[in-house]
C-alpha cells in the first residue's frame, strides 16, 4: 500500500495489517517516506487510535529498524530493566541500580536524557565528575558481567526509528498520542533485550500523564505490548503532583541518591526506591517473592553493599563517587514560607520549570547544562510550617537567577489551612 493510500485507510478508520505497519517504518527509517506523511499518519492516529495488534506490529517495525541486544544471552542470566515516563525529581534509577546488583541481580541499562522540565537520568549522571555514559555496547555487556552494574546512553543502533519519529513527533504536536507512547517506550525496552521490565508511569502535574485514569491507559497497553513479545512486566502508578523526593536539580539528585542508597534519603523516595527494587529483584531469576526482595534491598541499604556498589559501578564509568567531588552552586538561597499554614500543594511542573530556568535543564537538545544548580524542597504536601520556615533552599549560579528562581519557587507553593488529600507515592501496581 502506498503510504497515501495507508494514511487515507487510518483516517477513515480502518486497521491496518502488521505488513503494512511494518513497510510503511521501515521506509521510513530508510528516508524513503518523508516526514510529511509519517506526521500526519501520526496526527490520522491521535484521531482514530490503533488497536493492540497495530501497535505492537508498529513497535515490532521499530525494533526491526535497527540492532537488538541479548544481554540475557551475553551474562546467562535473566535480564531485568526499569523505565520511567518521566518526572521531575526522578533520581530513581541512579538509587535501585546498586540496590538490585548488591542483590546479585544484573542491571544493565541504556537511559536517557531531559528534555523541558523533566531531567534525565543520564545528565545526572554526568555531573558525576569523570562519568562516562557513552559506553560502546562491548564495554557496556563487559562492565555488567564484571561488577553486575552500567547505566548508559541509548546506543544509535537500538531502535533508529523511534529516535528519527520522536523527533517529527515533538515538532507536530504528536507527541501525546497514547499508542505511539506505548510502542517508543517499548521498543527501546524490548530491543534491550530484558524479560522481565518494571515500569514507573507518573501521574500529575509534572508528568506527561495528568490522570490515573490515563495513567492507567497506558500502563495497560505497554503490559500488553511486552505479553505480546512474551515478556514480563509490572507497570507501577506514582505520584507526579508534586516533586519526587527533595532534590531537583543534577548533582543535588545525585548527593541525594546516594543519601537514599546509605539509608537517609526522604521518606517518598526511599519507599519508591525500595519498592521498584523490590520488584525488580522478585522478577529476576533469583527466584524469591514480593516479600523476600523487599528483606533483600532494606537489607543492601541497612549493610552498605549498596552503598559499595554505588562506588565500585560510578568507578567502573571513570567517575569520582565521594559526594564531595560533586560540583556546588556558588549562589544558596532560602525561600521562606510568607504564613503559618499547610502546605495544600507543591507544584512538581511549577518546580521542573523553576530548576530548569536556573539551567538545571534545556530547552533545546543543544543547550548545556548547569550541572551544580536547583532546588531543594525542605516542605512538601501536607507538612506544617510556621512563618518565616525555610520552605525550599535554591542552588543558583548568580544572585539574578537566585531571585528569580525564588519567586518561581514560591509560587509552586500553596499554603492554607486546609489539609490535602493524603496519598502514597505508589497510587497503584498494575500487572
Ligand atoms: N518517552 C519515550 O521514550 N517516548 C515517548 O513517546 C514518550 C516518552
Amino acid at each position: 500500500m502506498r503510504p497515501a493510500e495507508l494514511i487515507e485507510a487510518k483516517r477513515d478508520g480502518h486497521e491496518h495489517s502488521a505488513a503494512e505497519i511494518t513497510d510503511f517504518v521501515l521506509a521510513y527509517a530508510r528516508d524513503e517516506v518523508p516526514d510529511y506523511q509519517m506526521a500526519v499518519w501520526c496526527m490520522a492516529v491521535y484521531f482514530k487510535g490503533l488497536t493492540g495488534a497495530e501497535t505492537f506490529a508498529l513497535t515490532d517495525a521499530m525494533i526491526r529498524s535497527g540492532d537488538t541486544l541479548n544481554l540475557g544471552a551475553a551474562l546467562g542470566r535473566r535480564v531485568v530493566d526499569k523505565h520511567s515516563t518521566g518526572g521531575v525529581g526522578d533520581k530513581t534509577s541512579i538509587a535501585v541500580g546498586p540496590i538490585v546488583a548488591a542483590c546479585g541481580v544484573p542491571f544493565g541499562k541504556m537511559s536517557g536524557r531531559g528534555l523541558g522540565h523533566t531531567g534525565g537520568t543520564l545528565d545526572k549522571l554526568e555531573s558525576i565528575p569523570g562519568f562516562r555514559v557513552e559506553l560502546t555496547i562491548e564495554e557496556f555487556i563487559a562492565q555488567v558481567k564484571k561488577i553486575g552494574l552500567a547505566i548508559v546512553g541509548q546506543s544509535a543502533d537500538l531502535v533508529p526509528a523511534d529516535k528519527k519519529l520522536y523527533a517529527l513527533r515533538d515538532v507536530t504536536a504528536t507527541v501525546d498520542i497514547m499508542p505511539l507512547i506505548a510502542s517508543s517506550i517499548m521498543s527501546k525496552k524490548l530491543a534491550a533485550g530484558a524479560e522481565a521490565i518494571v515500569l514507573d508511569v507518573k501521574v500529575g502535574d509534572g508528568a506527561f500523564m495528568k490522570t490515573r485514569e490515563e495513567a492507567r491507559i497506558l500502563a495497560e497497553q505497554m503490559i500488553d505490548l511486552g505479553h505480546r513479545a512474551g515478556r514480563e512486566v509490572v507497570c507501577l502508578l506514582t505520584d507526579m503532583d508534586q516533586p519526587l523526593g527533595a532534590a531537583v536539580g543534577n548533582a543535588l539528585e545525585i548527593r541525594e541518591a546516594v543519601a537514599t542508597i546509605r539509608g537517609d534519603g526522604p521518606k517518598d523516595f526511599t519507599e519508591l526506591v525500595l519498592d521498584a527494587s523490590s520488584r525488580l529483584i522478585a522478577l529476576s531469576d533469583l527466584g524469591i517473592d514480593l516479600a523476600e526482595g523487599r528483606c533483600r534491598t532494606e537489607q543492601a541499604i541497612a549493610d552498605g553493599s549498596a552503598f559499595a556498589a554505588y562506588e565500585r559501578w560510578v568507578r567502573a564509568q571513570g567517575g569520582d563517587p565521594s559526594v564531595e567531588a560533586l560540583p556546588v552552586a556558588p549562589v544558596v538561597r532560602q525561600v521562606l514560607a510568607p504564613r503559618a499554614g499547610t502546605v495544600e500543594r507543591l507544584g512538581a511542573l511549577a518546580m521542573g520549570i523553576a530548576a530548569l530556568e536556573l539551567g538545571a535543564g534545556r530547552r533545546t537538545k543543544t543547550d548545556t547544562i548547569d550541572h551544580a544548580v536547583g532546588v531543594v524542597c525542605h516542605a512538601k504536601r501536607g507538612d506544617h510550617v510556621a512563618a518565616g520556615q525555610a520552605l525550599a533552599e535554591i542552588h543558583a549560579a548568580d544572585d539574578r537567577s537566585a531571585a528569580a528562581a525564588a519567586d518561581a519557587v514560591l509560587t509552586a507553593y500553596k499554603i492554607g489551612d486546609n489539609e490535602p488529600r493524603k496519598h502514597d507515592i505508589l497510587l497503584d501496581v498494575i500487572t
